[in-house]
């Protein structure tokens, strides 16, 4: 029976949340077949009327590396053809048989119709709407992340196919929430390194792995099913707050934290995601431009992380940098020059076109470095079958299979799994329809339809259903917005809200944010809710006769500590943009009065004393919060219990080469004789592997996210609380329980990043937390020689 109310719930919510994902329609009309010999470029008829001779062109030989290939069409062009080449919309070259290609589509949670790449018409009008990325993130399911790569580069796929998309995809956004400010916040996943690296890696694979070619013998020239772009790297986070505009912000970034949260995220993405792509941000770190910085690009992700695709230049950020930093005093000539030669190899924009040419001709960038580019470019796209033809499983995806049944199902699923259930006093979720026959639905955020969708949307989703609808199908509702939007500046319509309050038998308020109030370019500076819609959620309670549930739809947190405490608010969830219980909040959510303790261009993410600063993110502020990082709650109640337990102790054997590495304690007693070794010193061949069980104790069955965090050994100065390390969600049946293993990499799941930047593994007690039980496992780490 309870199972019975928790569904009706769900599906409810479903309704009110996720149903917005429409089923496309069957009876499109048809258009002209689509030609071959247009979706790839070697095609013998395509060069019949250049009169040219595929066979005689070595681009199009197929027994040839992809490197040789794309030099000989490289050696082709002329200086001007490659400079024309090396902007997001190149026009190809004509003569060569080169068609012309935009390199700008997006798909951070669905294809979007943003920079033109791919374009929705009458052959296939709309694309499924997954939730935001916050949402999704909050599942806490790595299967999930990737199945909606899977699902969004499937629907890509069909766009090309009728010749409406590209093939590069610029997502996903993984830059980490270091301040509950920033408006981007929809688009990412969280405020934790490690939790948008395992998003961007499941994401990535998600979007460009094909079915039985995941790994192959050379990474550069395995097939592509689209190229993601792991962006915007990096230390971008601030947009537009009191008058700093991240075109011209000047991130001051200690290397201590660029290794530690901001540049992790960005190698595991490349490393362990293969990402085909990565975007240098628009803003300085420490006085470079990202796009201009030789040691960020070349030196790191090239060299360092092996990388063998192309680097794109957000849009239009060189011109950027001679219009808004005035970096180096540089004309458009010297910025082109400066950002080819640190690693730079696309701009999305027209600087490169435009003055790439003169800059050559002016003697300060070689034409040699705008062929290393356009090797890069070529390559993925040969990658991706845009000169060969891709494999057959790719080619025959047909326009029914964007808006299936399966992925509306898909979005739906994402929807349900994250939700954050916040409050459930006296167990008042779910509501059963049986007993509540009326419902007052109240909030600016009740009948809305694209804000939900947030933002780099898709043109037009499946289908819309507004909150209103989807609950009108569960009991009687009686609407009333309360404010016109969420701004929520007067309150005109608050005697009528409380009027509906006072006659239905339940009241669910729907409020929280838009594009108005958080969005690219738009950072808050409050972290209140808008206007005067805490009057009106005060105002409402205070009059309804039934019990309140809050549903705030917002991306970033929000100080609701006097919804939290107002005890005739029964149920509060979080349900992002949306798309059931078993979600936890990726980010923090901070009291209001946070961001009055330090501003938000403050980069460090530990505390600084002297100023009075708290530390930033769940690892390092140690303050009071309105939810935690992990947060959620559920309909039921699960235990924890290790039935395998790791080894206790790992004693590692130094080697002559091996040295130990200082630390600064705050107790001298903690101090000896081998503090930590340099992790890029040790072997790194040690794992700590545990068993959990997880048993639901209640009537209800529901999914728990299993968060597993790594906590240093006492002392050490500096040092974050604890980090996540890794975490399972897993489903488990009322009064049932499941086992669930855990295999962790000694190395990168206990070290530690020091304040001289080096990555360390410390010795020591360390301890391992399972989520928010007590549960803690010891874990005495030692080196001895
Ligand atoms: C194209 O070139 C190949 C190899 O050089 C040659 O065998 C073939 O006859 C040529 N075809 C035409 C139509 O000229
Ligand atoms: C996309 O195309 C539309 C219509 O042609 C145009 O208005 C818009 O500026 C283009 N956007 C970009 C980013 O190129
Ligand atoms: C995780 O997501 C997958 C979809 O990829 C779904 O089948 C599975 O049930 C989810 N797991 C849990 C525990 O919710
Ligand atoms: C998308 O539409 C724009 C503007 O109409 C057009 O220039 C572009 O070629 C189209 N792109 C694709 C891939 O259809
Ligand atoms: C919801 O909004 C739509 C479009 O803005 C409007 O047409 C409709 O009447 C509204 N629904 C209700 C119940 O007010
Ligand atoms: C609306 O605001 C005005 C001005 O603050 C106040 O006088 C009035 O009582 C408020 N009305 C309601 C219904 O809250
Ligand atoms: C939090 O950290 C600060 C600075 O390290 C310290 O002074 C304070 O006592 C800590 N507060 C709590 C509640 O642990
Ligand atoms: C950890 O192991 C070392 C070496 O075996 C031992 O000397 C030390 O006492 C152990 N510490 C704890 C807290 O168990």
């Amino acid at each position: 029976m309870a199972e019975q109310k928790l569904n009706v719930f769900i599906i409810t919510l479903f309704l009110v949340i996720i149903n917005l994902f429409t089923i496309c329609s069957a009876d499109a009309p048809e258009l002209k077949p689509v030609q071959t010999h247009d979706l790839y470029v070697c095609n013998p008829e395509r060069f019949y009327g250049l009169s040219m001779n595929m066979s005689e062109l070595a681009f199009c030989d197929k027994s040839l590396p992809y490197e040789v290939r794309a030099k000989d069409l490289i050696d082709r062009m002329t200086l001007r053809e490659k400079a024309l080449q090396l902007g997001h919309k190149t026009p190809g070259v004509p003569r060569l048989g080169l068609p012309r290609y935009n390199w700008w589509s997006e798909g951070l949670h669905g294809v979007s119709f943003i920079g033109n790449g791919t374009n929705f018409t009458d052959i296939i009008p709309t694309a499924t709407s997954f939730p935001t990325v916050i949402h999704t993130t909050a599942s806490f399911n790595k299967s999930l992340w990737k199945t909606i790569g899977k699902a969004v580069s499937t629907e890509a796929r069909a766009f090309h196919n009728v010749q409406q998309g590209g093939l590069s995809f610029w997502s996903p956004v993984i830059n980490p929430v270091r301040d509950p400010r920033w408006g981007r916040t929809t688009e990412t996943p969280g405020e934790d390194p490690f939790v948008v690296g395992v998003y961007a890696t499941n994401y990535v694979r998600g979007l460009q792995d094909i079915e039985g070619q995941e790994q192959t013998e050379d990474p550069a020239s395995r097939p592509l099913k689209v190229s993601a772009c792991c962006k915007h790297y990096a230390a971008y986070d601030v947009d537009n707050w009191k008058g700093v505009i991240r075109e011209s912000y000047d991130a001051q970034v200690a290397e201590q934290d660029m290794v530690e949260t901001f540049v992790r995220p960005f190698e595991m993405c490349v490393k362990d995601g293969e990402a085909s792509s990565v975007m240098c941000s628009y803003n300085k770190v420490n006085g470079i431009p990202t796009c201009a910085d030789p040691v960020l690009l070349k030196e790191t992700i090239r060299q360092e992380w092996k990388f063998n695709g192309y680097i794109v230049a957000d849009c239009d950020a060189v011109e950027v940098m001679v219009d808004k930093h005035h970096w180096l005093n540089d004309k458009p000539e010297d910025a082109v020059a400066q950002t080819l030669k640190a690693g730079l190899d696309l701009d999305c924009g027209d600087y490169f076109p435009d003055h790439l040419e003169n800059s050559v001709k002016q003697g300060k960038v070689k034409e040699s470095e705008m062929d290393k580019a356009l090797k890069y470019l070529y390559v993925v796209l040969m990658r991706l079958g845009f000169f060969d033809g891709s494999d057959p499983s790719l080619m025959k995806i047909g326009k029914n299979e964007v808006c299936s049944k399966e992925h509306i199902e898909l979005a739906a699923e994402a929807a349900r799994e994250g939700i954050v259930l916040l409050k459930n006093d006296a167990s008042t979720l779910p509501l059963s329809p049986d007993a509540f026959k009326s419902l007052a639905v109240i909030g600016p955020n009740a009948n809305v339809t694209r804000v939900m969708l947030g933002n780099y949307e898709a043109a037009f989703p499946c289908r819309y259903v507004t909150p209103i609808e989807g609950l009108s199908a569960f009991a009687h509702v009686i609407y009333e917005n309360g404010c016109e939007n969420t701004a929520c500046n007067d309150n005109k319509t608050f005697p009528q809200a409380v009027s509906a309050a006072k006659r239905a038998d339940a009241t669910i308020l729907i409020m929280g944010s838009d594009r108005q109030i958080e969005e690219e370019s738009r950072d808050r500076e409050t972290l209140l809710l808008p206007g005067l819609q805490k009057e009106l959620i005060t105002q409402v309670t205070s009059n309804s006769k039934g019990p309140v549930i809050l549903v705030l739809m917002t991306a970033g947190g929000f100080d609701i500590s006097f919804a939290v405490k107002d005890p005739k608010i029964k149920g509060i969830l979080w349900v992002g943009h949306p798309g059931q219980e078993g979600g936890r909040l990726p980010i923090t959510w901070y009291q209001a009065d946070y961001v009055d303790k330090l501003p938000m261009t403050s980069m460090p993410l530990r505390p600084i004393a002297s100023q009075g600063y708290p530390g930033r993110t769940y690892k390092f502020f140690n303050g009071t919060t309105v939810f935690p990082f992990g947060y959620g709650l559920s309909y039921t109640t699960f235990s924890y219990k290790v039935t395998t337990p790791p080894k206790v102790s790992l004693d590692i054997q130094l080697d002559r080469l091996q040295h130990c590495h200082n630390l600064e304690y705050t107790d001298k007693s903690l101090e000896n004789s081998c503090p930590s070794v340099v992790v890029n010193d040790l072997t790194c061949q040690e794992r700590v592997s545990f068993e959990v069980e997880v048993k639901n104790e209640g009537d209800i069955s529901g999914s728990e996210v299993i968060m597993v965090y790594s906590k240093p050994p006492e002392g050490i100065v500096g040092t974050h609380i604890k980090q996540v390390v890794d975490f399972e969600r897993v489903f488990v049946p009322a009064k049932q329980s499941r086992k669930v293993k855990f295999d962790l990499d000694l190395c990168k799941s206990f070290s530690i990043v020091d304040d001289r930047a080096y990555t360390v593994l410390p010795s020591g007690l360390h301890k391992i937390l399972l989520g928010t039980s007590n549960q803690e496992i010891d874990l005495n780490v030692s080196f001895t020689r």
